[in-house]
């Protein structure tokens, strides 16, 4: 027995429904995927803080977040700063704050600074 037409339509009708769905779901699988990602980098920019670095942050900077109290830098929480600021004092060093170029791996620095800038309240 041959289809008739509003059968077949309903079924051309259930696959266009299926495409348009199709880039959602996608778009939402991609977007979990980039939390997961953002979570872990923040867990590693946390890590390097209280101990990963070496010196670590920890021994000179407050930061509530990471729950650390040391006086001889700036009190991140306060300074607030965004993620290139963190960035760049960590590859050049800053004050009596070394450089931390030659310790940590980019990703780390960029882990480090994503933590930072959020932790604190700064901006991305
Ligand atoms: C030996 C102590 C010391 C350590 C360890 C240290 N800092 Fe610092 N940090 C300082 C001091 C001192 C300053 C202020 C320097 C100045 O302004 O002259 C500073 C400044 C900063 C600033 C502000 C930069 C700016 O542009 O004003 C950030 C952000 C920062 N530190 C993050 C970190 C992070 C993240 C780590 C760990 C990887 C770290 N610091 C490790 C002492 C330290």
């Amino acid at each position: 027995m041959s289809e008739r037409g509003p059968r077949r339509g309903l079924r051309l009708l259930r696959l266009a429904l299926l495409a348009a769905a199709l880039p959602a779901a996608a778009t939402l699988i991609v977007t979990s995927a980039g939390a997961a990602d953002d979570a872990a980098q923040l867990a590693a920019g946390k890590a390097l803080f209280v101990g990963g670095a070496m010196p670590p942050c920890a021994l000179c900077h407050t930061l509530k977040d990471a729950g650390t109290s040391g006086a001889v830098g700036p009190v991140l929480d306060e300074l607030q700063p965004d993620a290139a600021r963190v960035a760049t004092a960590l590859r050049t060093g800053i004050g009596a704050m070394p450089s931390y170029k030659a310790t940590l791996k980019e990703e780390q620095i960029l882990a480090l600074a994503r933590y930072v800038a959020k932790a604190s309240g700064g901006a991305n």
